[in-house]
């Protein structure tokens, strides 16, 4: 791929044009995609430390692994005991809303520093994911919440002390049109500081 003959207007186009896809097909992309888009994905910037995430890319029975997981940790202490098996059921299904969930972890640091930017870059990479499903026609949802910080989910994965969840990247073909999506003026969130 030459990213040299990447046109200007594309780029501005596909950044725009990418949504959160909430509802994805059952049958699976191939594989080849997927890892074409976590190869993206390691294309992100990144500071000092080379290359500060990795990725554990969750499909078939490793999705239900984990929603196992989601299931058992549920706090269900606040909540009547007549809807505790209707929100473990929902936890359980969690991690199956698409076909393939890319879990990325940021390396840890001693320093806090590096490990902020270590996550800023896992941040980065994840959006690079969610460009590329775009390009390659799948749809893509960055999650985190509860589970992106439950221990158990963490040590299932394989990361290590420090090791942080930036994103959980749902991915799939879409079942649903995109939203339409709008954002508020450029005058409301940037100025000029040139004196
Ligand atoms: C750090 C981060 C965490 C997110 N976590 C969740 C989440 O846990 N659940 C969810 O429904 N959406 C989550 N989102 C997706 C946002 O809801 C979504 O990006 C936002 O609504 C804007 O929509 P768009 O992606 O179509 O532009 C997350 C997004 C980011 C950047």
């Amino acid at each position: 791929m030459d990213g040299m003959t990447t046109r200007t207007d594309d780029i501005h186009r596909v950044i725009r044009a990418r949504r959160s896809i909430g509802k994805m097909r059952e049958d699976a992309p191939p594989r080849e995609t997927v890892e074409r888009i976590v190869e993206a994905a390691t294309w992100a910037p990144f500071h000092k430390c080379h290359e500060p995430w990795r990725f554990v890319i969750l499909c078939g029975e490793g999705r239900a692994r984990l929603g196992e997981i989601a299931a058992r940790t549920a706090d269900l202490s606040r909540l009547p005991v007549e809807v505790h098996e209707r929100v473990q059921a929902k936890e359980r299904g969690k991690f199956a809303r698409a076909p393939y969930v890319v879990a990325v972890i940021a390396e840890g640091s001693e320093n806090p520093i590096d490990a902020e930017e270590n996550y800023a870059s896992a941040a980065a990479a994840t959006q690079n994911m969610l460009l590329a499903a775009y390009a390659e026609g799948l749809g893509g949802y960055w999650r985190t919440g509860r589970l992106a910080r439950q221990p158990e989910i963490l040590t299932a994965l394989g990361a290590s002390t420090g090791e942080r969840i930036a994103a959980f990247v749902y991915l799939g073909y879409p079942a649903i049109a995109p939203a339409v999506a709008t954002r508020s003026p450029l005058a409301v969130k940037a100025r000029w500081l040139d004196a």
